[in-house]
């Protein structure tokens, strides 16, 4: 795990978000009332279930959710103190990839088949940085030399089919970091590689946000990369967030009943002898038609008759390391455990 750094900053200050999808039958609230703050050079984590609004909460930070059937439906999202849902869509051309870029889940959909790796790295320089054709070229083959391209210079010139997963998830990379952005997103860009590979790209992100001060958001249901790279984490269930604590933190002492579930259900090193995984009961809800009350009630082995009418609030605890620490969950509430609501 990270050493403790000493919080920087806020430099993304997120207020309140709501995004919401209008499908023909229902409103889903994929992202439902979420905040967080970013400090810089920190890496926080976003981790949760399938379907949780991990993805379209990172979308919603660069405007790039799909509209419609998705809108942003409420909050602020301060990036140095200004608001990017206020300003027009030619200002956040500008904070896309150049401040504020971005890994994608899938690195296919995000190359362009058609053209050379160099040209497409070369690009985000010219547009960002002014640079000339030579020079963004030249700029272009040192990037892939610094992400472990073997061969750059040759290479540099192939299309992205001629590129193993590893490597044109390297080249996003590459993309993302190419402006010194002040924030890298990268949603879960190891899932697809192989455990070396992905031990490499996350040495590689851990390396420039100390060099850099560059602040991460690492958004993965992998619980061993945020361990591995991150300073906080979120945790989100059905569009908010449940808990969120340092890192070293949250993995000694998880408050939420969710939280608890997912670090049970990963394989420990230090556990003794031969037992079986736990794994959280039932499956994740749908957003589209969410029950009263806290919506992890149904799965919950802790669940109270008031989890089922009202929604907890959200409780601050004492953070040990700096990091905001708090959790949504009735049994933290004042006044509020299982023997006085039995
Ligand atoms: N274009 C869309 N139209 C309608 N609903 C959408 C759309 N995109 C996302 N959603 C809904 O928003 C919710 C959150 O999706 P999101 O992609 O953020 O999940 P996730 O946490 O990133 O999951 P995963 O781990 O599978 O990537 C889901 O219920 C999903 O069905
Ligand atoms: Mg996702």
């Amino acid at each position: 795990m990270s050493d403790t750094k000493a919080r920087g900053e806020t430099i993304l200050s997120v207020r309140n978000l709501k995004t919401y999808f209008d499908t023909e039958y229902s409103l889903v609230k994929a992202v439902d009332d979420i905040s967080f703050d970013l400090a810089r050079g920190e890496a926080l984590g976003i981790v949760g279930e399938s379907g949780s609004g991990k993805s379209v909460t990172n979308l919603s930070l660069l405007r790039l959710v799909p509209t419609p059937p998705g809108k942003i439906a409420g909050g602020q999202i301060l990036f140095r103190g200004r608001d990017l849902l206020q300003g027009g869509e030619e200002d956040m051309r500008l904070v896309r990839g150049g401040a504020i870029s971005m890994i994608f889940q899938d690195p296919m959909t995000s190359l362009n088949p058609l053209l050379r790796i160099s040209f497409q790295i070369a690009e985000a320089l010219r547009l960002h940085h002014g640079l000339g054709k030579q020079e963004a070229k030249a700029k272009a083959v040192e990037l892939l030399k610094a992400i472990g391209i073997p061969d750059a210079e040759r290479r540099a010139d192939d299309y992205p089919h001629q590129f193993s997963g590893g490597m044109r998830q390297r080249v996003m990379i590459a993309m993302a970091i190419s402006c010194s952005p002040e924030i890298l997103i990268a949603d879960e860009p190891t899932t697809a590689l192989d455990v070396t590979i992905q031990a490499q790209i996350l040495e590689l992100v851990k390396g420039l946000s100390d060099e850099n001060t560059m602040s991460v958001i690492m958004i993965t249901h992998d619980l061993g990369v945020v361990a591995g790279l991150c300073d906080s984490v979120c945790v989100m269930y059905a569009g908010r967030i449940v808990e969120r604590a340092g890192c070293d933190e949250l993995f000694r002492d998880p408050k939420h009943p969710y939280t608890r579930g997912l670090l049970d259900s990963i394989p420990r090193i230090d556990s003794a002898g031969r037992h079986r995984l736990y794994s959280i009961p039932g499956a994740p809800p749908n957003l589209a038609g969410l029950p009263a009350g806290c919506a992890f009630r149904p799965r919950c082995d802790r669940a109270m008759p008031i989890c089922e009418r009202e929604y907890p609030p959200e409780v601050a605890l004492a953070g040990e390391d700096g990091a905001p620490r708090s959790v949504c969950c009735w049994l933290h509430a004042a006044g509020h455990s299982a023997r006085s609501e039995a």
